[in-house]
């Protein structure tokens, strides 16, 4: 009983796979998951929703309103229920729909109204996958930190032969176990992370900064969460929100100020992810006013800042893990595990400004993780919550080892 208490909201599409999410149901039930199933009024073509009500112990959710007495049903209370959300088979039109927020079935209203995590099982004939319109709403979806659940390749309803085939139900539960399991694991544990640029103050005007957006740092911050711990987030100017409540903000300007903050909450922490893109350099004197043009040249002279990273790395416990970063063009390698060694980092997230889709501003993301010995896992773009989610199963991983567990 791996699913014991959980809360699952089972989305079942219109596609002929729709016969597999009966057995799907009756494996999450098996493993003691709790499970409201939702259908597409297509959904209903291909399997009876007397069959799901019957599996799942609950009557079927499919229509806004109840035809005999007009009750409505709440997708909003659904999605507040809901631990995870698993949409499977998903057709292509659903996660179409999905992707643009087109509320037209109680499925879609339950999915834009979920707080939970999504997994998506996309079931569908091989073109209809690969057309670009499909892999551009997949692309959206895991943009959302939606959780997608890779199709398989092998003979489809249709004849054909290729990618499209929903997921096998068993390896559909494993993920969701998978997922709950990964939830858990950082229970009682507190992690400083650092996130987006600073802003070093010329006058009251102008300050020297850089393109961070923060996303990656955020994203991090999430995936720590959603493992059950509790963060402080160290952050620099961005317009962005952490959403959750075991994430408490501290908002900083300078890569000074993020120094301090950082050097203070650190001890009381089981380790710290340093993300930010601290500025280097800070100018040595502040101008109380604002620097007017003149006819000649203007010269800023800059001091370096101090390493929050590397200072962290001299004070650190043994039980505690160091995460860095490393944004690199040339030598990303050489230059990433140079910086490991000299900052004192457990590991290090090489993001190469050499692949498109990779770096600061982009919803995407495409590492490298090296740890101390060398070692180095090469990773594909994915969204920057994927992206998160690799790093922190990894932290994960990490902690364990140094728990002896
Ligand atoms: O040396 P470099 O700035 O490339 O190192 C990047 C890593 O060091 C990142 O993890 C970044 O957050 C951290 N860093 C820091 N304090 C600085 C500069 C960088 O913590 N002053």
């Amino acid at each position: 009983m791996r699913l014991l208490g959980k809360h699952i909201v089972l989305g079942v599409t219109g596609s002929i796979a729709a016969y597999k999410a009966a057995y799907l149901l009756r494996g999450l039930v098996k493993e003691g998951a709790e499970v409201q199933v939702v259908m597409t009024p297509a959904a209903k073509e291909f399997i009876t929703p007397v069959t799901m009500s019957a599996l799942s112990g609950k009557p079927v959710a499919s229509e806004f309103f109840s035809a005999n007495d007009g009750t409505w049903h709440s997708h909003v209370d659904m999605g507040q229920w809901a631990d995870l959300m698993l949409i499977a088979p998903a057709t292509a039109a659903t996660l179409g729909k999905m992707a643009r927020g087109i509320c037209d079935n109680l499925l879609i209203t339950t999915y834009l109204s979920s707080k939970s995590a999504v997994m998506i099982a996309p079931a569908m004939d091989l073109d209809m996958f690969r057309h670009p319109a499909n892999l551009a709403n997949l692309a959206i979806l895991r943009s959302y930190g939606n959780l997608i659940i890779e199709p398989g390749e092998g003979a489809l309803a249709s004849g054909l032969h290729g990618k499209g085939r929903m997921e096998e139900p068993e390896n559909i539960i494993e993920e969701v176990i998978k997922f709950f399991g990964q939830k858990k694991k950082l229970l009682n544990k507190h992690f400083l992370v650092t996130a987006g640029p600073t802003y070093e103050k010329i006058d009251p005007v102008r300050f020297i900064g850089n393109y961070s957006s923060g996303k990656m740092g955020y994203a991090i911050a999430d995936q720590l969460a959603e493992s059950g711990a509790k963060v402080t987030l160290v952050s620099g100017p961005v317009n962005i929100k952490a959403g959750r409540s075991e994430i408490t903000v501290i908002p900083v300007e300078s890569a000074n100020e993020m120094y301090e903050q950082c050097l203070r909450v650190f001890p009381e922490t089981d380790g710290a992810v340093m993300c930010a893109a601290v500025a280097d350099f800070t100018p040595e004197d502040y101008s109380g006013s604002k620097i007017k043009r003149g006819e000649d040249d203007l010269t800023i002279h800059l001091k370096p800042t101090s390493d929050i990273a590397g200072t962290l790395g001299q004070v650190k416990s043994e039980k505690q893990l160091l995460v860095g970063f490393a944004l690199e063009t040339n030598d990303e390698l050489v230059n990433a595990y140079s910086k490991l060694k000299r900052k004192g980092l457990d590991f290090i997230v090489l993001n190469s400004m050499n692949d498109s889709g990779a770096g600061f501003g982009v919803d995407t993301n495409k590492i490298t993780m090296i740890d101390k010995d060398n070692n180095q896992s090469v990773f594909e773009l994915k969204s920057k919550t994927e992206v998160a989610a690799d790093i922190v199963a990894r932290i994960i991983s990490e902690i364990e080892h140094k728990s002896g567990s």
